[in-house]
């Protein structure tokens, strides 16, 4: 039997180990392809920790969520493998499922970026009718999806761009990177509701990649400050950084337009997910909008797996 080496999760309490495990054997209609990069993003630490919707229900498996892979023809693709694994010198894959990536396109930059974009991309072009002109209140900015959303919704026509998160130096440079106004989310409440109630009173949309008690008081301060009580606010769950559960009243649904949705891996149609992203994948790659990729060796797994990424960078794993 031939081996390879691959990076397993044995226990949801470890990371990922380095171990030899048997070559994948394509079934008919499945594709053997080699994986070139991986991106360690939250989801895919979330996965190998047990604590994702998409978590393997059982151990051992396959660590990784994503992958830059060159195909039996020499091209490159993008796969999401959310739950089925990706660190492994070679995987399965459905040909089908694949998003083609430009040749000279750098592996490590765009599997590093693919993640943290596609969650303010998917957001805006599949979930809300969002249109260029309308403004965006970036809820949790500074973090790498935060700070790709900001960049998305601008090159998406946004006419406004609002970020807000807590790392002042970051929300600095997203001023300087196409943010409109940004909000310093402080500990002083009182504050943070008074700023993000000036600076977003009247958004079309809300991105939010922090739920829990930050967005209830965010919710508050927006829907309190509206001017047009009957002007459509959307406001997408993404990520859950400050919590995974908010309590909502009937009276704040009721009393404005207002929506509560999610956008995530399930919440849109395959088939739709893979021409967006097939177009942002063309984005990325033609430059300006990119993640700094920390490289680890596959070797190294369990080194990536304790890295802590600066803001700005993506620890990911490089075959
Ligand atoms: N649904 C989707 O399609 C999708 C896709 C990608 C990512 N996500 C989710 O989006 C979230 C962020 O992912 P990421 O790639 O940006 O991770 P990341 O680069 O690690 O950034 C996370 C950032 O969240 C900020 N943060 C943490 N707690 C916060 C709080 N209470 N208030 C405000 N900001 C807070 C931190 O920024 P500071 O320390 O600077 O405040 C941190 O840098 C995760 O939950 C991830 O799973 C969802």
């Amino acid at each position: 039997m031939s081996m390879i080496n691959a990076a397993v999760v044995e226990s949801f309490d470890e990371p990922p180990h380095f171990r030899s495990v048997p070559a994948p054997e394509p079934a008919p209609g499945q594709e053997e392809v080699e994986v070139l990069a991986v991106g360690v993003h939250p989801a895919t630490r979330g996965i190998a920790a047990g604590k994702h919707y998409t978590s393997p229900k059982t151990l051992p498996a396959l660590a990784g969520a994503d992958a830059v892979v060159r195909r039996a023809d020499g091209s490159l693709a993008y796969v999401m493998m959310m739950g089925a694994g990706t660190l492994a010198e070679r995987i399965v894959i459905d040909p089908a499922a694949v998003i083609p990536v430009p040749d000279g396109a750098d592996p490590a930059v765009l599997v590093a970026t693919m993640n943290p974009a596609l969650s303010s991309w998917g957001a805006l072009r599949t979930r809300v009718p969002f249109q260029a002109g309308h403004s965006v209140l970036v809820h949790g900015a500074t973090g790498n999806a935060g700070s790709m959303a900001v960049k998305v919704a601008k090159h998406l026509g946004a006419g406004r761009v609002i970020a807000a998160g807590r790392n002042r130096s970051r929300l600095g440079e997203l001023a300087a990177e196409g943010a409109d106004d940004i909000v310093a989310l402080v500990p002083d409440q009182d504050a943070t509701a008074a700023a993000l109630a000036e600076a977003a009173a009247d958004v079309d949309v809300v991105l939010d990649y922090v739920w829990g008690p930050p967005t209830e008081l965010a919710m508050r301060a927006v829907l309190g400050a509206r001017t047009q009580r009957t002007r459509l606010l959307d406001w997408v769950q993404i990520g859950g950084m400050g919590g995974d559960a908010i309590t909502l009243s009937g009276h704040t649904l009721r009393s404005t337009a207002f929506r509560v949705l999610g956008s995530g891996f399930g919440s849109v149609d395959m088939q739709v997910m893979l021409r967006e992203f097939t177009e942002l994948v063309a984005t990325i790659a033609a430059g300006g909008m990119a993640v700094r990729p920390h490289p680890f060796p596959l070797d190294r797994v369990e080194a990536a797996w304790a890295h802590q990424d600066a803001p700005g960078e993506r620890t990911v794993i490089v075959l």
